[in-house]
């Protein structure tokens, strides 16, 4: 979808997702030492404000202004500040290295995905962190919800071979619970966790 697209989505007055932080974000991201952050592909803010919450001066990134202006309500709304830049992914660069880098359901085709990988990694500082967190390709036939077309969904393995370099301390398909009408269903994510070495 273009920028136009996710426009038209975010034009509600009620998010289009949750106010919450995504859980492996929450579960991940709590014990890291706050500093400077980018969450690219940032939406309504959720994560950008969990963060901004625990100390980190974030940028949040994404090519939908009317979901940055979303972002900065959540934000107000959540006693926090973060800062926001329009700007499409595939061009989008920091102005200096950063602590911290998050992608979650950043949904773009296979191209788009490793050239932002590949660029993901050079934005951070030595010991900074890269954590991604995507519908996996393997939902689109064995999990519940997300997109379903398999070419804008992630593989662990593609993304560990966009940003050869970093060490990784964790890379799964992981399993989330989804509360629906017919009971609990599971999605398949992709989960990424990776540093640039010191
Ligand atoms: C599924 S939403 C996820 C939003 C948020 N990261 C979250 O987890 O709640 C995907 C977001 O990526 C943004 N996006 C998609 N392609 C983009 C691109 N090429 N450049 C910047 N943002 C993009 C969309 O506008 C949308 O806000």
């Amino acid at each position: 979808m273009d920028s136009a697209g996710w426009d038209n989505r975010y034009s509600t007055k009620e998010l289009v997702w949750t106010g919450r932080a995504n859980q492996f974000v929450e579960q991940n991201l709590a014990d890291l030492e706050p500093g400077s952050a980018i969450d690219l592909g940032a939406g309504e803010g959720r994560n950008s404000v969990w963060l901004a919450a625990r100390g980190w001066k974030v940028t949040a990134v994404d090519f939908s202004q009317v979901g940055l202006d979303k972002a900065l309500q959540l934000a107000a709304d959540n006693g926090v500040e973060i800062t926001t830049e329009c700007a499409d992914a595939t061009m989008y660069g920091p102005d200096a290295p950063v602590d911290l880098v998050v992608l979650s359901y950043l949904q773009l085709g296979q191209e788009a995905q490793r050239t932002i990988l590949e660029h993901a990694t050079t934005w951070l500082r030595p010991g900074g962190t890269l954590f991604v967190i995507a519908h996996d390709r393997s939902n689109v036939t064995d999990g519940y919800g997300g997109p379903p077309s398999p070419e804008v969904c992630y593989t662990v393995e593609e993304t560990l071979n966009a940003i050869k370099g970093l060490d990784i301390s964790t890379s799964e398909v992981a399993e989330r619970q989804v509360d629906t009408p017919d009971g609990v269903k599971t999605a398949l994510d992709t989960l990424v966790i990776a540093t640039r070495p010191l």
